[in-house]
């Protein structure tokens, strides 16, 4: 393995492009392969075992394409999929997921005593959240909301309009947020509705950016692994997706801020 080989990423869909991007503010020399299994999206509605078979294959389908690192840039699939493909993929190469680092921030901060989480129906099922972050705060309320909608109306286009901030409200307005003091974004889809959700909390609760705070702990632990390409050559990225269609095409470049070419590999077939 290289240093210049590429990080390895991966999501349902597109949403885990939000990560892509950060991660390439933070590492601007990586080169990236990103692959969106589209074709199975919304992962949050699977059940556990197709969850952790999808990532099982991606990660071997990542892994004979050369890449140094795998980053699930998904919740649903680092709640369910990450242990398996950990183990699978042993030493080989190291898997990073999306909630540990986000688990980590929440204690380093220690001010947050009341966490709301939002996240897809899998996530929230899972419980991962709560319970990793009741081992990691004393005493810390933490309530999670399934928000099952979100994710595919985000992915086809639906923010900044009416009918996304029906949806949003119609979820937020829960109980069960009434006295959080922060909220975890646990869906790499929602930092692109992160603006009407701080408008519906009026600026009182603290959203977490949780695709920066992965992206730095992809950082931190490329570093400390020796892993950072320190070539000073224009990055390559590769983004493929299982199923290909215009609207995810067009939807792409709100995720990852570039106009990016979406090369449709349907890794299932093979
Ligand atoms: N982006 C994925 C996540 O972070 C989920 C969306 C889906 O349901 O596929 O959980």
């Amino acid at each position: 393995m290289k240093n210049s080989s590429p990080i390895g990423i991966f999501d349902s869909g597109i949403g885990g492009l939000t990560v892509a991007n950060a991660i390439r503010k933070v590492l601007p020399h990586e080169n990236m392969i990103y692959f969106g299994d589209t074709a199975h999206m919304p992962y949050g509605d699977k059940s556990a075992e197709a969850i952790k078979y999808y990532s099982l294959k991606i990660g071997k389908f990542l892994q004979s394409k050369g890449c140094k690192a795998i980053v699930i840039a998904c919740n649903t699939a680092s709640s369910l999929g990450f242990a398996d493909l950990k183990e699978f993929l042993g030493d080989a190469l190291p898997i990073l997921n999306v909630i540990d680092p986000v688990v980590d921030y929440c204690a380093e901060q220690h001010h947050y005593q009341r966490i709301g989480v939002i996240a897809t129906k899998a996530t929230i099922k899972s419980d991962i959240y709560a319970v990793k972050l009741k081992a990691s705060i004393a005493d810390v309320k933490v309530q999670s909301l399934a928000t099952p909608l979100l994710a595919p109306m985000i992915e086809e286009g639906f923010f900044q309009n009416n009918i996304s901030k029906t949806i949003i409200n119609a979820y937020l307005s829960s109980p069960k947020l009434k006295k959080i003091d922060s909220l975890i974004l646990a869906c790499t889809h929602y930092p692109l509705i992160r603006k009407e959700i701080e408008e519906y909390f009026n600026n009182k609760v603290e959203i977490l950016n949780t695709a920066e705070i992965v992206a730095d702990d992809v950082k931190r632990k490329l570093t400390a692994l020796d892993l950072l390409n320190t070539s000073s050559e224009k990055p390559k990225y590769q983004f493929f997706v299982s199923d290909k269609t215009s609207s995810f095409e067009s939807s792409t470049q709100l995720f990852f801020e570039d106009k990016i070419n979406l090369v449709q590999n349907n890794i299932w077939g093979k």
